[in-house]
């Protein structure tokens, strides 16, 4: 069994400095080593190369209300054709973020490996706003809409087709922040939601049973998108949008279990990892551990 580990420095879809450093901040955490543990064959391809945006860019770069689309646009072009080369290389692509605008190139590499993809979004967040709907203007707030053929054409056409995704396909797990527009969009769309409700009052383990028995049947494939704002600030405070009353470290160790057991995850990304606003490095280390769980670690 082979991983194939992608790092991608982006800090460009969101406004605060610092999540460019989360590739290294998971590597610094032991993940390579972790994962060997597991009798995996691990290739780190090392990072991909962000172009940083001269001074008039940060005025010139945005279209309307998209903060750097082109640089963004540019890396998601490249992290698309490396995931595509792991998959076609028979290896499992496991993407380190940088901030969550990182999905549009991932979802483009592996999607056109599969005729019905499904997405397991943990996050606190919805992702699916557009230029039209977003508060912020940033890019790390659009990768599922995009994914699903919705927003600025640069974006939704990365690596020369749309959507990468179809709504029936995607549970999205652990949202308790979600502008007006994306809850017009989830409704319009029917997307599968487990709100912090639903977690609390279902638990974690019929949450992720639900979910994979949603997926399980109509998809060839399941990609797993992380974002650790959808963990609790208290245990992964090292992310730019955080939310209080999110899923525990505990939970989502089991979220990770459930997972494993169900063998349905074919790809994965970790995001949002910042090591400048983190305590120590306990955030990069969260995520290195629920990687542990979700690739099969056991305690016996
Ligand atoms: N909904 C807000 C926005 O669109 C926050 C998005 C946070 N996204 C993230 N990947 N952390 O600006
Ligand atoms: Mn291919
Ligand atoms: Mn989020
Ligand atoms: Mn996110």
């Amino acid at each position: 069994k082979h991983i194939s580990i992608i790092g991608v420095p982006m800090d460009l879809g969101q406004s605060r400095r610092g999540v460019d450093m989360g590739p290294s901040a998971i590597r610094y955490a032991g993940v390579v080593e972790r994962l060997e543990e597991l009798e995996y064959k691990i290739h780190d391809r090392g990072d991909i190369e962000i172009g940083r945006p001269g001074k008039d860019e940060h005025v010139l770069a945005s279209d309307g209300n998209l903060k750097f689309l082109s640089a963004v646009s540019k890396a998601s072009e490249k992290l698309a054709s490396a995931v595509d080369e792991v998959i076609e290389e028979g290896s499992f692509p496991l993407v380190f973020g940088g901030d969550h605008s990182i999905a549009i190139g991932t979802l483009a590499g592996v999607s056109k490996h599969y005729k019905n993809l499904g997405v397991i979004w943990y996050d606190a967040h919805g992702d699916l706003n557009t230029a039209d709907t977003s508060p912020s203007g940033n890019i790390h707030g659009m990768p599922l809409a995009v994914s699903l053929g919705i927003g600025h054409p640069t974006l939704t056409n990365i690596a020369g087709y749309t959507p990468k995704v179809k709504p029936e396909n995607i549970v999205i797990i652990g949202a308790r922040s979600l502008d007006e527009g994306e809850r017009v969009l989830i409704r319009e769309k029917g997307i599968k939601v487990y709100t912090m409700h639903e977690i609390d009052r279902l638990g974690m383990t019929k949450v992720m049973e639900e979910a994979i028995d949603y997926l399980k049947n109509k998809t060839d494939g399941v990609h797993l998108s992380l974002d650790l704002d959808g963990l609790d600030p208290s245990d992964a405070p090292g992310v730019g949008t955080p939310v209080l009353g999110g899923i525990s470290y505990r939970e989502s160790h089991l979220a990770m279990e459930i997972l494993e057991e169900s063998k349905i995850i074919t790809s994965a990304e970790f995001v949002e990892v910042n090591p400048i606003l983190d305590h120590g490095n306990s955030t990069a280390t969260v995520a290195v551990a629920l990687m542990g769980s979700l690739f099969g670690e056991k305690l016996l």
